[in-house]
C-alpha cells in the first residue's frame, strides 16, 4: 500500500457496524497486494505424468507473466512468458517444448522428467511497473525408479568358511523395498544379505529385488556365487 491507499483506509474506519471489519480487510489486504501463491498439482508425480502450476491471487491489472526455471530471472533460465496485450506468448532459452502457459499464469509441464523438479520463478509484470514484480516458487518431488539395481561387491567367487555380505542398491523415490532370493527361494526382505561363514551348499543364483511402491515399479539382477571347498584336493574330505 502506497501513500495513496493511507487516506482511502482511515475514512472506512470511522464507519460503525459490520462493515467495519470487511473494510478492515480490505485496508489490510486489498486483492492487489494479496500473497501471490503457486501450487503445483499434483506436488508428487512420476516420470512421464503432468503437473500444473496453479497461481493464485494473481492481481489485477498485469502487462505479463514470465516463468522461469529455478530461482535466478535472466534470459538463461527464462522459460516462457504470457502477454495479456494480444494474448501473445513467448517462448525463451528454457523452454523444453512441453510447457504451456494460459492466461491465468498458471503454467502446465507435461511428461515431466527428472531434470524438471525443483523452483520455479514467476514474475508477474504490472501495468505502469516495469521494474518490479512478484515472485514465488515451488519446488515438486518426482518419484522415479527403481532403476535396475546393482550388486556389491560384484565378485562372485568365495572361500567356504568365508562371510558373504552383499549390498544391493537401486536408485528410487521413494526408496525401493529391497528383497534376496537365493536360488529361486525367498531369504529376505532388506537390502543387505549376511551369510556368516558360508559352505559350499551356499552356490547358486542370488537374486536383489526392488520395488517401487508409488511407481509401482519393480526391477531385478542376478549374481552367481561360487564357493570353493576349502582345500582343492580330496586330502581331508568327508567321505559320504
Ligand atoms: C488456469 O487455467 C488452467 C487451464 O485452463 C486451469 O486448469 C486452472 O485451474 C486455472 N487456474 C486457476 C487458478 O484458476
Ligand atoms: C515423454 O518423455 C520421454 C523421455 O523424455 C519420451 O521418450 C516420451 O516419448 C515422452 N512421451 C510423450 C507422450 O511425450
Amino acid at each position: 500500500m502506497g501513500p495513496l491507499s493511507a487516506p482511502h483506509c482511515t475514512q472506512h474506519i470511522t464507519w460503525k457496524g459490520l462493515l467495519l471489519t470487511a473494510s478492515l480487510l480490505n485496508c489490510w489486504n486489498p486483492p492487489t497486494t494479496a500473497q501471490v501463491t503457486i501450487e503445483a498439482q499434483p506436488p508428487k508425480v512420476s516420470a512421464g505424468k503432468d503437473v500444473l502450476l496453479l497461481v493464485h491471487n494473481l492481481p489485477q491489472n498485469l502487462a505479463g507473466y514470465i516463468w522461469y526455471k529455478g530461482q535466478i530471472m535472466d534470459l538463461y533460465h527464462y522459460i516462457t512468458s504470457y502477454v495479456v496485450d494480444g494474448q501473445t506468448i513467448i517462448y525463451g532459452p528454457a523452454y523444453s517444448g512441453r510447457e504451456t502457459v494460459y492466461s491465468n499464469a498458471s503454467l502446465l509441464i507435461q511428461n515431466v522428467t527428472r531434470e524438471d523438479a525443483g523452483s520455479y520463478t514467476l514474475h508477474i509484470i504490472k501495468r505502469g511497473d516495469r521494474t518490479r514484480g512478484v515472485t514465488g516458487y515451488f519446488t515438486f518431488t518426482l518419484y522415479h525408479g527403481p532403476d535396475l539395481p546393482r550388486i556389491y561387491p560384484s565378485f562372485t567367487y568365495y572361500r567356504s568358511g568365508e562371510n558373504l555380505d552383499l549390498s544391493c542398491f537401486a536408485d528410487s523415490n521413494p526408496p525401493a523395498q529391497y528383497s534376496w532370493t537365493v536360488n529361486g527361494k525367498f531369504q529376505l526382505l532388506g537390502q543387505k544379505l549376511s551369510i556368516p561363514q558360508i559352505t559350499t551348499k551356499h552356490n547358486g543364483l542370488y537374486v536383489c529385488s526392488v520395488r517401487n511402491s508409488a511407481t509401482g515399479k519393480e526391477s531385478s539382477t542376478s549374481m552367481t556365487v561360487k564357493v570353493s571347498g576349502p582345500c582343492h584336493g580330496d586330502l581331508t574330505g568327508s567321505h559320504s
